[in-house]
């Protein structure tokens, strides 16, 4: 027999008995991808440009949640595949920074060209481009680079490095078989998911340009969803999210739009060419690729200032504002602001949305109470499942983001999806956690459900009830509009009164058609005064290595009515899918909290 160790996961050790030696076998798993090649052909690029470090982030040019496999560059580089991390290549050294749920999936994944940083410190000061967001930045280090290098991981010093902008991706340089653009083209919204039109919008915006006293005359939108919104189309050139590459030029008679132009047919040209005029003053079309050089162009009129979003815009474009009194920031573009807040048919149609969503939720929850005793299903047969009920309703277009399909211990890793490796058999002994969404033409939804088909402990169905409690604190409070403040305290207090507690935030916006992660419900009551938009209350526990519960419903702001007040606002949960009664304990209830829970009975 063959006695197999491990090291670091990249060698294998083996004896044989029958000549009684060791070997040391070089050995590459085969979730390893080898990078040597890679890196050596980066390297030459970065001594060809004299680059001493090579920042590669793990997003895109749009700063998107989920990238096309084209923008994968940080996974091309490192082999690393998490949705979450940052690369450094310097000339003798590669290093990965993640979060601590990507570690042990980091050490499967690269090779020994790589090394895996955990130490966030080293993070915040390796990654000096982070907060401003830069897309393709380089660190030129002024110091002796053999020293920096030594210092590397441990204690680089932000004030002996310059960090540069350089306009060639010298990773895409090195990435021969680069995956395509994709190919399809870009679709228009039926109008009958539609409220305003392009040319409202435009208008919308262009009224926040000359109400603003700082001027600006023109707007920059980088997020994909930006001109997405504004154009009320959509594209599939990223998982999860309709979205399609593009940026936008809006200023206050002119609109320059930046796509793939072979990829929008002449019917679109038609509808991005009508009801304006003169016809100048419609949607003109340029290339992708052109942005920066418009950019550059427009910069040299006098008198100009362009307003961006710094959430979303990269540095290579941020770079090109200049002087700094031509430029106007602020966190979100007044597209984001305007975008989040829905207009009465994003309010209506996303209801529907959710009703088609619940039916395809319960599908689920009912074929497993049935199923889950007999022994054969899984959390990745329950993930595939879910998603077909979804594909089956009506303007359904895949789910929003990775079912999580948690069962036991699995649950209790927040951010969990089941692969064939880790997935669970689901059984009546544990409990199971289901999050997930569904795009549709007409919403964006994200539900969350905990349920036990056996029976629960004690324990179980305390911790299960304090958070429903938390999740029914929330979405019934009543608040005057424009209140700065969180959700987190109403979400938490049933479990900080028994010392639980949950490491996450308590809420996010949902897009109609869109990203499932929007801004922060806080972020949203600061920002707007009476506004109906869409978030999440999403408490949860976390019993490590034992059982995970989160309650995750949609809600939407609507104007509550109060004894004495005007002006008020309460939140209207979209959600239609039961909570599990077997976990719910009434008796830790207040009588109020009882009533606003439909499937409890009294
Ligand atoms: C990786 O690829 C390089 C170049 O092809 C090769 O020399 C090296 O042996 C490979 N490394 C491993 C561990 O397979
Ligand atoms: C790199 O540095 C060398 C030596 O200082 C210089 O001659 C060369 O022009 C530089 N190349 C670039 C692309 O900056
Ligand atoms: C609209 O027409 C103008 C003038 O012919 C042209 O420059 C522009 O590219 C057209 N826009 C679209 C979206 O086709
Ligand atoms: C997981 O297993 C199923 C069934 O054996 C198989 O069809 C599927 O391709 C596997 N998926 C992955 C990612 O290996």
């Amino acid at each position: 027999s063959t006695l197999i160790v491990t090291f670091q996961g990249l060698f294998l050790i083996s004896f044989f008995p029958i000549s009684g030696s060791w070997n040391v076998i070089r050995y590459l798993p085969s979730t390893v991808v080898n990078t040597t090649l890679r890196l050596q052909a980066l390297r030459e690029a970065m001594s060809s440009v004299n680059v001493s470090a090579y920042i590669i982030p793990g997003t895109d040019a749009h700063l998107s949640e989920y990238i096309a496999p084209r923008d994968a560059r940080m996974a091309f580089m490192t082999g690393f595949t998490g949705s979450a991390g940052t690369a450094v290549v310097t000339l003798n050294k590669a290093v990965l920074w993640t979060d601590s749920r990507y570690w042990v999936q980091a050490e499967r994944q690269m090779d020994c060209n790589w090394e895996l940083e955990k130490d966030v410190n080293a993070y915040s000061i390796c990654c000096v481009c982070d907060p401003c967001r830069m897309y393709h930045c380089i660190m030129v280090v002024f110091s002796n680079p053999i020293e920096t290098y030594e210092s590397y991981s441990y204690n680089l010093v932000p004030a002996k490095l310059m960090l540069k902008s350089i306009p060639d991706n010298l990773v895409d340089g090195v990435w021969t078989d680069r995956p395509l653009i994709p190919p399809d083209n870009l679709i228009r919204l039926p109008d009958r998911v539609v409220g305003r039109t392009w040319q409202m919008k435009v208008e919308h915006i262009r009224t926040q340009m000359t109400d603003n006293p700082y001027k600006p005359t023109a707007v920059l939108l980088s997020a994909l969803d930006e001109t997405a919104w504004l154009f009320n189309l959509r594209g599939s050139d990223v998982p999860y999210n309709p979205f399609f590459y593009s940026y936008t030029l809006l200023t206050l008679n002119e609109i320059w739009l930046f796509v793939h132009k072979d990829r929008v047919t002449e019917d679109l040209k038609l509808y991005l060419n009508s009801t304006c005029f003169p016809l100048a003053h419609c949607v003109q079309l340029l290339e992708y690729e052109q942005v920066r050089v418009m950019l550059k162009n427009y910069m040299t009129t006098s008198g100009v200032k362009v307003w961006i979003g710094t959430e979303y815009t990269n540095y290579a474009l941020y770079e090109l504002i200049t002087p700094e009194e031509k430029l106007l920031t602020s966190a979100y573009s007044p597209v984001l602001t305007t975008k989040a807040v829905k207009d009465e048919t994003e309010q209506r149609i996303l209801r529907d949305a959710h009703v088609r969503d619940a039916v395809a939720v319960i599908q689920l929850l009912m074929w497993l109470e049935k199923v889950v005793p007999e022994g054969k299903e899984t959390e990745m047969t329950a993930a595939y499942y879910v998603n077909e009920c979804r594909s089956k309703q009506k303007d359904s277009r895949g789910p929003s983001f990775e079912t999580i399909s948690a069962s036991g211990p699995n649950a209790a890793l927040a951010h969990y999806s089941p692969s064939n490796a880790t997935s669970r058999k689901l059984t009546v002994d544990e409990m199971y956690l289901v999050d997930s969404g569904g795009q549709y033409l007409d919403g964006t939804t994200d539900i969350t459900r905990t349920v036990h088909w056996g029976i629960p402990t004690d324990m179980q169905k305390e911790a299960f009830t304090r958070v429903l409690m938390g999740n029914i604190e929330i979405s019934r409070t009543i608040f005057p509009s424009g209140t700065k403040g969180e959700c987190n305290m109403l979400g938490r207090r049933a479990l900080w009164e028994v010392g639980l507690n949950y490491g996450h935030g308590t809420g996010h916006g949902v897009g109609n058609y869109f990203g499932v992660h929007e801004c922060t419900i806080a972020l949203l009551i600061v920002n707007f005064e009476c506004l109906q938009v869409v978030s999440l209350p999403e408490p949860g526990y976390y019993k490590e290595n034992d059982f995970g519960i989160r309650i995750e419903d949609v809600v939407v702001i609507v104007p509550a009515h109060t004894k004495y007040g005007h002006n008020y606002l309460t939140f209207e949960t979209v959600s239609l899918v039961p909570y599990d009664r077997k976990l719910i304990d009434t008796s830790l209830m207040s009588p109020q909290q009882v009533r606003n829970t439909r499937c409890v009975d009294t």
